[in-house]
Formats: C-alpha cells, sequence, structure tokens
C-alpha cells in the first residue's frame, strides 16, 4: 500500500514518530522505499547533493521534475514530495500553482513543499483547495540563505520563536498537511508540534517533533567531513566507493580483473582457451 497525506495525521493523533528522507533517484528510491522509509522528498538539496552548487538557490524546476519522476518510478509504496524549488513559487500564486501542477502532472508525485511564511501562507490555501496537498517548511528555509546572513539557526529569540509558532498555526489554518521545522531549538519545535494538529518533521530540531527528516547524503556518509551538529551517519558510503574505486583500478593494473568469471566464449571455446594475440593497429 501507498501511503498517503492522511496517513501521517493519523500517525500523528497515534503518537507513531516516522521517518522520512530526501531521496533524488530511481535506484535509491527502491532501495529506501525496500527498507519501509514512508515518506521520501525529493528536496532542493538536490542542488548541493547531486550537482554541486554552494547552496539550493540554481535548482529549476525542470531539475526537480525530472529527479521526482525517477523516485515516483522507484518507491511505489512511499509518499513522494517534490520541493519547490527557488523561484518556482516567488513571483505569483500563478507560477505556485503552475509550478506545483507541473510536479503532480509530469513527475507523478503526491505533494510539494514551500520555504517560509508569508506569501506562502496563501499558495497553500490555493493549491490545497485545488487538491494539491502542501508540506510547509519553517526555521531555518536555505532558499533564504541571503536573508538569513547563512545557514543560522533561527527561533532563538522569543520574537523570532512567536513569529515561527505563529506561521505553523496560519500554515495549517491554511490546509498545510504537514510542517518541515528545520534548525530551530528544540524547546520551539515542541512548542510548535504540541501547538498544530498536523505532523511536524524535525531536521536539527531536536526529538519532540512527530518525525524526523534527515538529507539522505549525510545518513549514509556520502557527505565527508565534520558533519553539522544534527547529523547522524549511519553508513560510511564515501569511503566504501573510495576504496571500491581503488581496488577497481589496482585490479586492472595487475591484470586480475577481469577474471575467467567474468569473461564470455565463443563457439563453445572457453575464454581461457581463447587466447587471442592482439597486435600493433
Ligand atoms: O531540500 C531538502 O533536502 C529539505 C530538507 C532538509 C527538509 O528541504
Amino acid at each position: 500500500m501507498t501511503t498517503n497525506v492522511r496517513d501521517l495525521r493519523k500517525w500523528k493523533t497515534e503518537g507513531t514518530k516516522f521517518t522520512m528522507l530526501t531521496c533524488y533517484d530511481y535506484s535509491t528510491a527502491r532501495w529506501l522505499d525496500r527498507a519501509g522509509i514512508p515518506v521520501l522528498l525529493v528536496g532542493d538539496s538536490l542542488g548541493t547533493t547531486m550537482l554541486g552548487y554552494p547552496d539550493t538557490l540554481s535548482v529549476t524546476m525542470d531539475d526537480m521534475v525530472r529527479h521526482s519522476g525517477a523516485v515516483v518510478r522507484g518507491a511505489p509504496g512511499a509518499l513522494v514530495i517534490g520541493d519547490m524549488p527557488f523561484m518556482a513559487y516567488h513571483a505569483s500564486a500563478e507560477d505556485a500553482i503552475r509550478n506545483a501542477g507541473r510536479f503532480l502532472q509530469e513527475a507523478r508525485v503526491s505533494a510539494v513543499k514551500m520555504e517560509g511564511g508569508g506569501r506562502v501562507i496563501e499558495y497553500t490555501k490555493q493549491l490545497t483547495a485545488m487538491g494539491i496537498p502542501v508540506m510547509g517548511h519553517l526555521g531555518l528555509t536555505p532558499q533564504f540563505v541571503h536573508q538569513l546572513g547563512g545557514f543560522k539557526v533561527q527561533g532563538k529569540t522569543e520574537a523570532q520563536a512567536e513569529r515561527i509558532l505563529a506561521d505553523a498555526k496560519a500554515l495549517e489554518e491554511a490546509g498545510a498537511f504537514s510542517l518541515v521545522l528545520e534548525g530551530v531549538p528544540s524547546i520551539l519545535a515542541g512548542r510548535v508540534t504540541s501547538s498544530v494538529h498536523i505532523p511536524t518533521i524535525g531536521i536539527g530540531a531536536g526529538p519532540q517533533t512527530d518525525g524526523q527528516v534527515l538529507v539522505f547524503h549525510d545518513f549514509v556518509g556520502l557527505t565527508t567531513g565534520k558533519a553539522p551538529k544534527f547529523v547522524k551517519r549511519y553508513a560510511n558510503l564515501a569511503d566504501d566507493i573510495t576504496r571500491a574505486a581503488q581496488e577497481f583500478a589496482d585490479e586492472v593494473r595487475k591484470g586480475t580483473f577481469p577474471g575467467p568469471e567474468h569473461e564470455y566464449s565463443a563457439n563453445g571455446v572457453k575464454p581461457s582457451a581463447q587466447e587471442v594475440k592482439y597486435g600493433a593497429p
């Protein structure tokens, strides 16, 4: 059965904690779906993790639609959410509607996510009224990196905390089905979580949210160096990949790969008996 937006609300009511992971491609989607991760977010973090940009601002709708479609095809059991990239909804409600519509029509995701409060609250109301489920995103919203003066924890002062709390309530009122809380003090995440009926999903927001999300590349150790405080690496794939590539290069140099078990025969003659000597061209 495929997870849907109502399941998340039910889990909050029951007190069942759940997970979301970011995902950007078909193969990874298959493994995460097989692991039973119920919610996959095709985050605009693909700008940094997959495309090598320093932030998310250069990601386009075409990038997002292509990757989201691949994730949908790989994860029939998961609720797949498309992240509206920078400028996909910033100029007008019309842009928000068209681009959210593209996500559902072309990529076949089941919901979209938008960052921030302000005008996004009105867009959330409009999209929801058209049958497009919306996930909100408050706190450290990476598309606001220049406004925030960097990737900094938000909601530390009482005034900021009140703003985030008010935006969370307004997004719920506007029809959002859930809310990502990123880079906020745990105590504020707890306050928001107990103040709204929709599930909250935290990243760098402590243990009191209804769900937890991590960026795929962080969670499997594909990002290297010092990880941010909120990241837990459950694997070290960067090291595994480097080691595997070095071993491959080594075996090719030594002539131990490919071995007889990797060769094809012709006319029933065993590869080892075929010994073809190639001269110079
Ligand atoms: O783009 C992204 O990966 C996100 C998550 C961090 C929530 O928005």
